[in-house]
């Protein structure tokens, strides 16, 4: 329960001191273990590393677990003993108890939260990042209330303080190099403690696809939501992984796979604006009407600016992936190319963009796009190892390109991610 986790900032940065520390130690040891000529592979220092950065953050819970469940998203930027670590971060947290969920409606409602709905329970249904998920009945609806841990907003930012430098250090990166990058992700990562803008952004975009087959979104209801508590429609449905054990049809599969692309591309190229949280949790199916799929979690959007979406949609225009000359010029736009750039490492950049554009834009070159093939997923993320591997890459410490990508990025390739899994064959033009 919540008196086992280290809330005050002292006994917080303790638990990371300690965290680098032991790090520090691994990467000791693995170079110890090669001085004396005993084979210690660097994967096993990143598994070591991973388990280590994973345990802290666990017992640290709170926007940190955040940090980790989107890290492991990243899995075409990080070691896969990262990925596979933090992967497990949306179930390991434990409940908030009963009289703190209390107290939380008393100081945002002064009632509690069995006086302010018909029925409340107060066992969480599902665990959130930041926060849990109750069920409860007013007026005859039957709702989903997202209670957010006490004291999570105000802490976040000295969480990434804490772990900004440890994360820096194991990755080997540079602060002042990564600061666009590390801004924007800490930019989402605030918006996500606030329920309040999660309402705001969740009615917007659900009122905008409302034509949009297949879909379903929840009303939420700003009466009995405040920035820490957000009250919506239960939605019924299965998340993923139940939903593919009841072996659906392929026909729903698809049904479902075709509203969720029709989702994403209504989004982008109308809205400008994305749910850039793909995660399975955040989608509930059924096979109702041959498929349904509902919309949850407006908690991280990503508002893309038109220069942003005009430079995106050009990369992966099926004439710029065959005129060497316009994606060299797109590139350099997008800050990947530099003029100051030697020519070997120009060429490289060139040539593995040029092998990534060609398959990230594959399903958009094509009437139809069958996710079922699974080699195409394992392509994509061979890629992501190849380029992780790449020696003359390595030795390119700094990020490049828009920091505006990190999400877009993120957001197809966790988009691309779900669809091979419903083994959907979609309609992508
Ligand atoms: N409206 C809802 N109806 C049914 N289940 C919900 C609803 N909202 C959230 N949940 C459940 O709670 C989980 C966490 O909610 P979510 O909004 O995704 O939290 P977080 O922002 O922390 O990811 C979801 O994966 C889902 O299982
Ligand atoms: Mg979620």
């Amino acid at each position: 329960m919540l008196n086992d986790i280290p809330t005050t900032k002292v006994a917080r940065a303790a638990r990371f001191a300690k965290t680098g520390l032991n790090v520090g130690a691994n990467y000791i040891k693995h170079y110890a273990k090669k001085a004396v000529g005993a084979e210690s592979t660097t994967e096993d220092l990143h598994a070591a590393n991973a388990a280590e950065l994973y345990g802290t953050l666990s017992e640290m819970k709170g926007s940190v677990l955040k940090v980790a469940q989107m890290l492991a998203m990243e899995k075409n930027m990080l070691p896969s003993a990262y990925a596979d670590q933090f992967a497990q971060a949306q179930y390991q947290t434990p409940p908030l108890s009963g009289p703190l969920v209390v107290k939380a409606f008393r100081d945002a409602f002064g009632k509690s939260p069995f006086q302010l709905f018909d029925e409340f329970e107060p066992e969480a249904r599902q665990a959130a990042s930041i926060g849990q998920v109750h069920f409860a009945r007013k007026n005859g609806k039957q709702l989903a209330v997202k209670v957010q841990y006490p004291g999570v907003a105000d802490s976040i930012k000295s969480d990434i303080r804490l772990v900004k430098p440890i994360a820096l250090r194991v990755m080997g990166l540079n602060e002042a190099q990564v600061r666009p990058y590390l801004e924007e992700v800490e930019t989402r990562l605030l918006e996500e403690t606030d329920y309040a803008l999660e309402l705001r952004r969740g009615q917007e975009i659900a009122a905008q696809c409302q034509e949009l087959a297949h879909l379903e979104f929840p009303a939420y209801y700003a009466e009995f939501s405040t920035p820490r508590i957000l009250t919506m429609d239960w939605l019924t449905g299965q998340h993923l992984k139940e939903f593919l054990v009841t072996n659906p049809a392929q026909d729903v599969r698809n049904q479902i796979g075709q509203a969720l692309w029709d989702f994403y591309q209504f989004q982008f190229n109308n809205l400008h604006q994305l749910h850039a949280d793909p995660h399975p949790g955040n989608f509930l199916m059924r096979t109702e009407n041959g498929g349904t799929l509902g919309v949850l979690d407006f908690g991280c959007v990503k508002d893309v600016p038109q220069d942003v979406y005009q430079l995106f949609t050009a990369l992966l225009a099926p004439e710029t992936f065959a005129d060497e000359t316009r994606l060299a010029a797109l590139l350099s736009e997008a800050g990947v190319l530099r003029a100051s750039d030697a020519p070997a490492l120009r060429a490289l950049y060139l040539r593995t963009m040029h092998v990534s554009l060609e398959l990230v834009g594959r399903p958009f070159r094509q009437a139809t796009f069958d996710f079922g093939d699974p080699s195409y997923m394992a392509a994509l993320y061979a890629l992501g190892d190849d380029l992780m591997a790449d020696p003359e890459l390595r030795k390119q410490r700094e990020p490049r390109g828009s920091e505006h990508f990190i999400y877009l990025n993120r957001t197809y390739v966790g988009l691309f991610a779900l669809l091979t899994e419903l083994k959907a064959s979609v309609r992508t033009q």
